[in-house]
């Protein structure tokens, strides 16, 4: 998954007799991936991890279910002006559009999570719009702010502290078959190579704490998008050291490292994040084509294999007009879409963009939901006429 860490103590050998301090014996836990043929991480709990009793953990959030089926039509959501519900993140996740690869959703949370989460569907990543907080997991902490990528890796403790009287706004993109990078930045050993678009050291990594009790023990599990819940006998967060690859990570959108060529370069030039069914891209400030005669603006284009979904965060779009931060553009595998009028020629002749934004390309057609489709901007398709 990525490259390996050590935190804490760990024995000399997997499986081997491991004490702690006070002379009992430690718990070893492997956290695989892809069976046991993937990444894994292999913890050491001072309780057992799996002791916990079936109960009713009243928390989670909707399932995505298909609004009524619509012509196909290039759509615009403004997830800016989505209800703000108040609660946890485990409860006001709202999902907008989704496949059976990827489920895209806003998150706005008043509240920190009250329970711990695991979801046993996929990977989840989030980009932070608006916001601050803490992630707090078996493998330890991480803080994210706005502009991060947040990963946590399916399955995994933990709970999410927003931090209090901060105004938070957050796209969750849950990836169902897995994320990771893609593989053609990295070198023959799985380091990232030197000509891939960051490096190491743009990531944040989470620090393992000392056991701590928070004094909860309720445990909710997202499978098959159903919630059970569950109850731990003792404090989850027992962990005094684990190595391995698979592990929460942060990466600020502005570490991506951009590239300019003499023509206009497509979007896989931006290729950040790979899932099953999906490439996802950032767009940064960057400088622009540097061919004299270059035309800046992208192209308009039939992807017949793909959706794509563009995520506005900030700046100037030089492509689009009547999108705005928080916006989020759906053009559909089957028709073009491209530059609003005007957009085109206007771009001639400019050497930078400041556009700050998100994209997905999926291979499968995505669904809207109800929450969705409250939310759109009507008179968007015929905007580009
Ligand atoms: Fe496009």
């Amino acid at each position: 998954m990525f490259d390996r860490l050590v935190q804490g103590k760990v024995p000399r050998k997997h499986h081997l007799v491991f004490k702690g301090e006070d002379g009992a014996l430690l718990h070893e836990e492997c956290f695989t991936r892809e069976g046991f043929e993937g990444p894994y991480t292999i913890l050491y709990h001072q309780h057992r991890p799996h002791a916990h009793r079936r109960v009713e953990v009243p928390h989670g959030w909707r399932a995505p279910t298909p609004a009524a089926e619509r012509p196909l039509s290039r759509r615009h959501y403004l997830t800016g002006k989505a209800p703000k519900l108040s609660g946890a993140p485990v409860d006001v996740r709202m999902p907008l559009l989704f496949n059976a690869d990827v489920v895209l959703s806003v998150v706005q949370p008043t509240a920190a999570d009250p329970v711990y989460f695991a979801n046993g569907d996929g990977d989840d990543l989030y980009f932070i719009h608006q916001g601050s907080g803490l992630v707090r997991s078996v493998l330890g902490d991480l803080r994210f702010g706005a502009d991060d990528y947040l990963f946590i890796p399916r399955g995994l403790v933990h709970r999410l502290l927003p931090d209090p009287g901060v105004a938070q706004h957050w796209l969750s993109i849950e990836c169902l078959g897995g994320l990771h990078l893609p593989k053609q930045w990295r070198n023959e050993v799985g380091q990232l190579r030197m000509d891939a678009p960051y490096c190491h050291r743009d990531f944040r990594r989470v620090e393992l704490a000392a056991p701590r009790d928070e004094g909860i023990r309720e445990l909710l599990v997202k499978r098959g998008h159903a919630f059970s819940g569950f109850r731990f006998e003792d404090a989850p967060l027992d962990v005094v050291g684990w190595d391995g690859t698979v592990y929460p990570w942060v990466f600020p959108i502005l570490n991506f490292q951009p590239r300019a060529g003499l023509v206009h370069l497509p979007p896989t030039w931006h290729g950040t994040f790979a899932t099953r069914g999906a490439l996802i891209c950032s767009f940064v400030p960057r400088m622009t084509d540097f061919h004299p005669e270059a035309i800046p603006c992208p192209y308009p284009h039939a992807s017949p294999d793909c959706d794509e979904i563009l995520y506005y965060v900030r700046g100037n779009f030089t492509s689009r007009r009547g999108v705005g931060a928080a916006s989020i553009s759906h053009h559909p595998a089957g028709i073009l879409h491209g530059p609003h009028p005007g957009a085109y020629e206007a771009s001639i002749g400019t050497t930078r963009t400041d556009e700050l934004a998100v994209m997905l390309d999926t291979t499968l057609p995505l669904s809207t939901t109800a929450a969705a489709t409250d939310l759109e901007d009507p008179g968007y398709h015929e905007s580009f006429c």
